[in-house]
């Protein structure tokens, strides 16, 4: 093709997904919406296609990649078990976002785990996703679609700014609707733990399970590869509870800084210099429009985000962790 720096972006179509998976079956590189962010997708049995994802990112090649699959019974060709629990998760969760680490089963290449005896799996709940992995069959390893250490992408025009001709084809289904990456459960036998919490939580999987959970989800990076940077704009991103973020504005404003502010509902007598933007309205929707307004904040050439985080319930941890990672990454 011919080197313009943008890749070719095509709105869905049953032309756009036939060629979409011709370019998996070819050993390219497709980027794809799915419920959560944008992934970076090629053929997970072809490790020259796997080794493109990590090139085109500017990843490190020891971190694991997920397997996406169009379904359950797939799934289980990729894992070397899949015992009674990741049954029962499969059946509540999938398609949808939660991710399962399960023992790898002999068609799962090195270059997809980093040589791990593990792999996470995944059955995503978009119809672009869902129509593709349909049509190519196989499975497809893919990661956020975001250069290594900025925020995913949510819509297919992040993929093309952070990416550009370094994905083959990017498939346009329009914004994703929950907006943070998936929940990652490892399961080791009877022993569960979240890896990364997202829109499933760890109460979620213990009610479905029966089985304790151990979180971890703003400890140490439990899943190689999720540094705080993953979750920072270039601006510092500052946490304040609701009562204290306006004086904190005020203050980072008093400083010289340009601040932007991210909450549900704008805190009332915001200093005037402050760069509000739109409240969010519930934590749902924080979680839905989080990374766009990450990028905003760069955007609008704030050095400063002001964020109040949603209260520690369902979606609103998810939010709460990479708000905080966010935060400790400057
Ligand atoms: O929502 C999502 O999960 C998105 C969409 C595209 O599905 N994907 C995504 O991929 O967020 P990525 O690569 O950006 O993050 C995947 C995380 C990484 O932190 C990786 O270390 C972890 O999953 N992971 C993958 N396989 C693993 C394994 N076998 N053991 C432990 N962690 C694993
Ligand atoms: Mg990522």
């Amino acid at each position: 093709s011919v080197a313009t720096g943008r890749p070719s972006v095509l709105a869905v179509s049953e032309e756009a997904l036939e060629r979409a998976a011709r370019v998996l079956r070819g050993g390219g590189l497709v980027a794809f919406p799915t419920e959560t962010v944008y992934g970076l997708g090629a053929d997970a049995a072809n490790p020259s296609a796997v080794a493109r994802i990590f090139a085109a990112k500017g990843r490190p090649a020891d971190h694991p990649l997920i397997v996406h699959v169009a379904s359950a019974a797939t799934a289980r060709d990729w894992a070397a078990s899949f015992p009674e629990s990741a049954r029962a998760l499969a059946d509540a969760f999938w398609p949808g976002p939660l991710t399962m680490v399960l023992p790898r089963s002999e068609r799962v290449p090195d270059a997809v785990t980093g040589g791990r005896p593990t792999v996470g799996l995944r059955v995503p709940d978009q119809p672009v996703a869902r129509a593709l992995l349909e049509r190519f069959g196989g499975g497809v390893a893919a990661p956020s679609a975001n250069r290594f250490g900025r925020v995913s992408p949510t819509t297919a025009a992040h993929v093309a700014a952070d990416l550009g001709e370094r994905v083959d084809l990017v498939v346009d289904g329009g914004p994703c609707a929950v907006g943070v990456e998936s929940t990652i459960v490892e399961i080791d036998g009877d022993r569960l733990a979240v890896l990364r919490t997202g829109a499933v939580t760890a109460d979620d999987i213990a009610a479905v399970t029966g089985l304790p959970v151990a979180a971890t989800p703003t400890g140490p990076a439990r899943a190689p590869g999720m540094l705080a940077a993953h979750y920072a704009p270039r601006a510092r991103v500052v946490l304040a509870e609701a009562p204290e973020a306006a004086e904190t504005v005020a203050r980072w404003v008093e400083k010289g800084h340009q601040v932007a502010v991210l909450a549900e509902v704008l805190p009332a007598d915001l200093p005037g210099e402050a760069l509000p933007l739109a409240a969010v309205g519930s934590a749902r929707d924080y979680a839905r429009v989080l990374y766009q307004r990450l990028r905003d904040v760069d955007a609008a050439g704030a050095d400063v985000v002001v964020a109040v985080p949603p209260a520690p319930v369902g979606i609103g941890l998810a939010v709460r962790d990479r708000l905080l990672r966010a935060s400790r990454s400057h």
